[in-house]
């Protein structure tokens, strides 16, 4: 044992990993597309332990990497380096430490996971609205992180608008107690924002005192199926108008997409009718009675049902039906993975620049790279896609150099967006995997100010050393 081991093995409330097969879920991301290697891997469960292991860290110059739910896909969430750190892992620090109806507001532990602070705030009669795939197990310090997104931020917003506080050990050990439920409050720098969306490099999110929201009375689901995507736009900011405030979710689907959902999760799939290209998922939500809202549906929708432009629509009548169409979209990241080699783009466009975009990537695709399926799984309504190239495993392993295939991909697709006032990282982050995108597209100054920002905080370097601020 090292003396850096034998330190750490001493933190009370600390438990601590060193066997290479107990540590290698650790290592790499839920995706298995990113893996590293750490000397450790710690699991304080305290926030004391927490500060007591980074004051370690910092003392020793070890690099630390901090971990949710490993559910992350730029490939922050698993070490990096040459393996001379530590993972440090969250998941032991899961109280829900208070709930609280008279003030709307939530404070919890950051190893909680999102499910359980939404089923936390169902049990008092209120809504924690960030939803997304990996609920059960991401975590809400790592949402925290990454500034998660999801399908509910066309209504509600990203984590960023659902954060009230913050509780983060600094880079030093230092416990900063920024927990409070204030929805007003000017007295200087709104210190939070720097552990929002800033990926572990700023400090380790412990704790945090989050939004609460009414329930709906009523839920309404829908299916709607097009041939072209400008009917899907068009229907999108229609809907928008129609439901002043209620619409809870715009997702576009391509016809690649709920195709592979269905080949890899059959007893998921909902049928595409013949000619269909384009599935526009839409929830509506508020305090009136469901058949009003229903009939509210149906009336927006019957225009374009007479003029063809819409070729289906299913309304889920019940919460099974509802959930079915659910159940779709949240499995797609899933069925991608089994498909085959996906390189996904998460876009955001201007709301006004989606047709473009689309039709200009798909051209782009089709020119240089014909062997790749064109997927797409978009929250239409922020203006985000996740514009993905599907190799075969077959072509995939066939191609020489897949490297130099990703790179000229991302960056044909990048340029694309760029020029349309739009950038390469919606809502997943930078992680380890963004930084040349950093690079190219940020504006010098802005980096600059982030280095800055970074070497005020974390002097030694030793937060997620290399993510997210490019060297
Ligand atoms: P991790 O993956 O463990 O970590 C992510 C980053 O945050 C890393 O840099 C890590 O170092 C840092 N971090 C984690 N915890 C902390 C902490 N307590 N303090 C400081 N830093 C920390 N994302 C979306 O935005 N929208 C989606 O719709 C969406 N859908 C998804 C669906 C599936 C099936 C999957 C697998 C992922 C999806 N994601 C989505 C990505 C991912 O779930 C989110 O980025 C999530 O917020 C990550 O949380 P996590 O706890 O898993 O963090
Ligand atoms: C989604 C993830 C991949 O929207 O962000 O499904
Ligand atoms: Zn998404």
């Amino acid at each position: 044992m090292t003396p850096f081991d034998a330190r750490l093995a001493a933190i009370p409330d600390v438990t601590v990993l060193t066997g290479e097969e107990e540590m290698a879920p650790h290592f790499t991301d839920w995706r298995r597309r990113y893996s590293g290697r750490a000397r450790a891997v710690a699991f304080p469960g305290t926030v004391e332990a927490v500060a007591a292991v980074v004051r370690l860290c910092h003392e020793t110059g070890t690099p630390v990497w901090p971990q949710g739910g490993n559910t992350g896909i730029c490939g922050g969430s698993v070490p990096g380096g040459d393996g001379a750190g530590i993972v440090l892992c969250l998941g032991r620090l899961n109280r829900i430490r208070d709930v609280s109806p008279g003030d709307d507001s939530i404070t919890v532990d950051a190893g909680v996971t999102l499910q359980a602070v939404q089923e936390a705030a169902e049990g008092i009669g209120r809504l924690f609205p960030l939803s997304l795939g990996a609920e059960g197990s991401c975590q809400i310090g790592g949402n925290i992180a990454t500034n998660a997104g999801g399908t509910a931020v066309v209504r509600y917003g990203t984590m960023r608008d659902l954060v009230l506080g913050v509780e983060a050990v600094l880079a030093d050990g230092t416990v900063w107690n920024g927990l409070r439920s204030l929805r007003k409050n000017n007295t200087g720098l709104d210190l939070k924002q720097l552990m929002i969306g800033t990926e572990g490099t700023l400090g380790i999110v412990t704790g945090a005192t989050l939004r609460l929201f009414p329930r709906p009375v009523s839920r309404v689901t829908a299916l709607l199926h097009f041939t072209s995507a400008a009917e899907v736009l068009e229907t999108a900011q229609a809907m928008r108008a129609a439901f002043p405030g209620e619409v809870d979710a715009l997702e576009l689907l391509s016809a690649s997409q709920v195709e592979i959902v269905a080949r890899h999760f059959p007893q998921l799939a909902l049928p595409l009718p013949g000619g269909a290209a384009w599935s526009l998922l839409v929830e509506i939500a508020g305090g009136r009675a469901e058949e009003e809202m229903l009939d509210g549906l149906a009336a927006a929708l019957e225009p374009m049902l007479e003029a063809g432009t819409l070729v289906d629509a299913v309304i889920g009548q019940n919460a099974r039906q509802r959930e079915a169409i659910w159940a779709q979209r949240h499995t797609v990241t899933e069925a991608n993975v089994r498909e085959g080699m996906g390189l996904t783009h998460d876009i955001a466009v201007p709301i006004a620049r989606i047709g473009d975009f689309l039709a200009e990537a798909e051209a782009m695709l089709a020119e240089h790279y014909p062997q790749a399926r064109q997927v797409v799984v978009s929250h239409v309504g922020d203006g985000n896609l996740h514009w993905i190239a599907m190799f075969s495993h077959e072509d995939w392993a066939g191609i020489p150099d897949p490297e130099a295939v990703q790179a000229d991909l991302d960056r044909r697709a990048y340029d694309i967006a760029h020029a349309m006032g739009g950038t390469f990282s919606a809502e997943h982050g930078v992680g380890s995997i963004h930084i040349g995108e950093m690079r190219r597209y940020k504006d010098p100054a802005e980096l600059a100010l982030m280095r800055t920002v970074k070497a005020a905080l974390d002097p030694a370097g030793i937060l997620n050393p290399g993510r997210v601020v490019p060297a």
